[in-house]
């Protein structure tokens, strides 16, 4: 680490791509080594590593194996849940993995073929991950807070050959049998019908039905896979979906090569994580902060990854995370901030951090959406280690922006992520595209090509791709965030320009939780807004037209509001965590129909929101006022 350090190697990665993406490429084992870095032959569509093999798996696993880590802890499974810590090997996650691939190979399973995982927080997660790694098969990571539909419209995207699930996820003590959601799913799904393989969790035992086949006994029968499937580069590793505006998910396609190498890099350079040491990330596989942070990042590293199945709060108590920090000795630790928030509002003092020895970890890592400085405030002075913010999102799997701690550490200033990371070349454009001036706002974009390991297009959808990201400016990459540049050059994220909500650090899109609301019949039209939330970080509201002239008294419309609670629920997903809906007499559109969600939302969080001219009728937005900064429903 030297001052000088991070500005050296940034300015490397813009004036010589080539040379340093090759150079960063040597970290990782290549079946044929690539000769070249970035393929821009087919604007805007550019791939990294056009003519390098290899395989993520082997990489993550087996060479670790052979270069002598193989009694070193791979996997640590740190399940308050269930009551248990299990522990995995190198050597014992390689014999796991080659026979989770066996069963997928024994079920047709083969390169470029989709596998969908809709499982818990269980070692099984990484397991299969990493099996259809091994074999060249795609996997798409379903988070299992997602409700049939969710999944389903992922079935019918990704057209899995086989779909991996459990008898149950645990919450907080609750069982939550997935099986029947599964089932539902695969029901509403109108692609064929995946073979569905079961591992039956204690905590549920449940008959299976006959396309549905037991983990365990598939396991005992497969042939284990020895070697790993070369593959190109650019091939697909895994499709996860994310929230747009609307309501059909976005697939994003991670590549193998570029992943590889981007991940590896990220451990040591940003994160300052070296090779044998323990990394916890709180989150989930089903989202990206798990997919990379989780899994492949540390075992690419060679690190002892901590895949955690509990809450930071209330498994059993905001303790839990400083329980497992000292037990496993920890380095460094990955979650989001509502995490804290939540550890802060049951333990405002950190007095519940007493008799854990943290003295292991040296950075503690937020993410995933806004840290406020109140919250950055707290956890340095409880941990009394850096806490670093750092700026990313589905599409890029790693940091857009960070304090580059691995490489240099640059002075924190709370609600900034700091520098843009090696390769994102960002700026921060006006509404005709050009570039603003230090200090003033705009749409964060980042100037093509993108750095490897970020998203290729959406799953069979490059023209979706194009229009959603690419169009706004020729030539760049929309982020979809707001956000400035100091003087200073640190950059500094203020929330989504589109509608995207995002609740705990979820993505959830506001399409889907307004379909789910527009197929009660008693609605005609509705809005869903993602307000301020002290410990979310925002919530979603909803505000319902219903149809004709339909006056309900109060019990009728409690009733209703219950209604409409639960078919959101049951349509996206508990975690949408939707509670307040109000009954309003109509929306306030512009004269071209569109439905001003932005202006209610600053009006519900009490900042400033000037009335747009094309606004169709103020005296809609007026009458609304009142609802929108009432603090109970209507
Ligand atoms: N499977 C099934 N249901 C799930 C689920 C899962 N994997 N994850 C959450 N849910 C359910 C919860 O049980 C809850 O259901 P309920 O309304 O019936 O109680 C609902 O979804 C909302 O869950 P959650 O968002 O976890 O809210 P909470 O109030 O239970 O807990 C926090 C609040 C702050 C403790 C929690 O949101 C949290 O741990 N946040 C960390 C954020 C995080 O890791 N984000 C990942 C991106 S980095
Ligand atoms: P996801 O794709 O689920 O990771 O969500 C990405 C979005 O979360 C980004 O586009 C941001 O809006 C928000 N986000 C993630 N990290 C941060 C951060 N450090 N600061 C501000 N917003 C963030």
């Amino acid at each position: 680490m030297s001052t000088g350090a991070y500005r050296e190697s940034y300015d490397r990665s813009m004036a010589d791509p080539e040379g340093f993406w090759l150079e960063a490429a040597r970290e990782i084992d290549w079946i044929t080594a690539p000769t070249r870095a970035l393929d821009d032959s087919r604007p805007p569509f550019y791939r990294w590593f056009p003519d390098g093999t290899l395989n993520t798996c082997f990489n993550a696993v087996d060479r670790h194996v052979a270069a002598g880590r193989g009694d070193q802890p791979a996997v640590i499974h740190d399940s308050p849940v269930t009551d248990a810590v299990t522990t995995l090997t190198y050597r014992q996650l390689l014999v796991e993995v080659q026979r989770a691939a066996g069963v997928l190979v024994a079920h047709g399973v083969g390169r470029g073929d989709r596998v969908i995982i809709y499982l818990p927080m269980a070692s099984e997660a990484v397991i299969s991950m990493l099996a259809c790694a091994r074999i060249g098969a795609v996997h798409s990571v379903v988070f299992g807070g997602f409700a049939p539909a969710e999944l389903a419209a992922r079935i019918d995207d990704a057209l899995p050959t086989v779909l991996i699930t459990a008898t149950c996820g645990i919450e907080r003590g609750r069982v939550l049998p997935y099986l029947p959601l599964v089932r539902a799913a695969v029901e509403r799904s109108s692609a064929r019908e995946p073979t569905v393989i079961v591992i039956a969790r204690p905590q549920q035992v449940e008959p299976l039905q006959d396309h549905e086949i037991d983990w365990e006994t598939a396991l005992a029968g497969a042939e284990p896979v020895l070697a790993c499937t070369e593959v190109a580069a650019t091939d697909p590793l895994y499709i996860l979906y994310t929230s747009g505006t609307t309501g059909k998910p976005k697939g994003i396609v991670r590549d193998n090569g570029g992943h590889a190498v981007a991940l590896r890099r990220s451990m040591t350079e940003i994160f300052g994580i070296r090779p044998g040491e323990v990394w916890f990330t709180a989150s989930d596989v089903g989202w990206v902060v798990g997919h990379s942070y989780i899994v492949y990042a540390p075992l690419l590293t060679g690190c002892t990854t901590v895949v955690y199945e509990g809450k930071p709060v209330g498994t059993p108590d905001a303790s839990a995370f400083w329980r497992v920090l000292a037990q496993h000795r920890v380095s460094g630790m990955f979650t989001a901030p509502t995490a804290i928030r939540a550890i802060k509002k049951d333990d405002p003092d950190g007095v519940l951090l007493a008799g854990h020895d943290v003295s292991a970890l040296r950075t503690l890592f937020l993410a995933g959406e806004r840290l406020d400085p109140d919250t950055w405030q707290w956890a340095t002075d409880l941990l009394d280690v850096p806490v670093i913010d750092n700026w990313w999102q589905t599409e890029t799997g790693w940091p857009i922006a960070a304090n580059p701690v691995g490489t240099e550490m640059f002075p924190v200033k709370p609600g900034s992520a700091t520098f843009p990371s090696v390769g994102y070349d960002v700026r921060v454009l006006d509404a005709r595209g050009t570039p603003v001036a230090a200090g003033v706002e705009g749409a964060v974009s980042i100037k093509l090509p993108l750095p490897p390991g970020t998203l290729q297009t959406l799953w069979g959808d490059d023209d979706r791709y194009v229009d959603g990201y690419l169009a706004a400016c020729d030539g760049y990459y929309s982020t979809g965030d707001g956000g400035y540049l100091d003087d200073d050059g640190y950059l500094w994220i203020m929330g989504r320009t589109d509608d995207v909500l995002n609740v705990a650090g979820h993505r959830l899109s506001t399409g889907s939780l307004e379909a789910a609301l527009a197929g009660h019949p008693a609605v005609a039209e509705c809005a869903v807004i993602g307000v301020a939330d002290e410990l979310k970080g925002q919530v979603p509201r909803a505000l319902v037209v219903l149809k004709g002239a339909t006056q309900l008294d109060p019990a009728a419309v409690a009733t209703l509001r219950a209604e409409l609670v639960q078919r959101v629920r049951d349509e996206v997903g508990a975690v949408a965590s939707l509670r307040r809906v109000d009954v309003v007499d109509a929306l306030p559109k512009t004269r071209s129909g569109k439905i001003l969600r932005r202006t209610m939302r600053q009006i519900a969080d009490g900042v400033p929101a000037p009335v747009p001219s094309t606004i169709e009728d103020p005296a809609v937005l007026q009458a609304l006022t009142e609802v929108l900064t009432s603090p109970s429903s209507s």
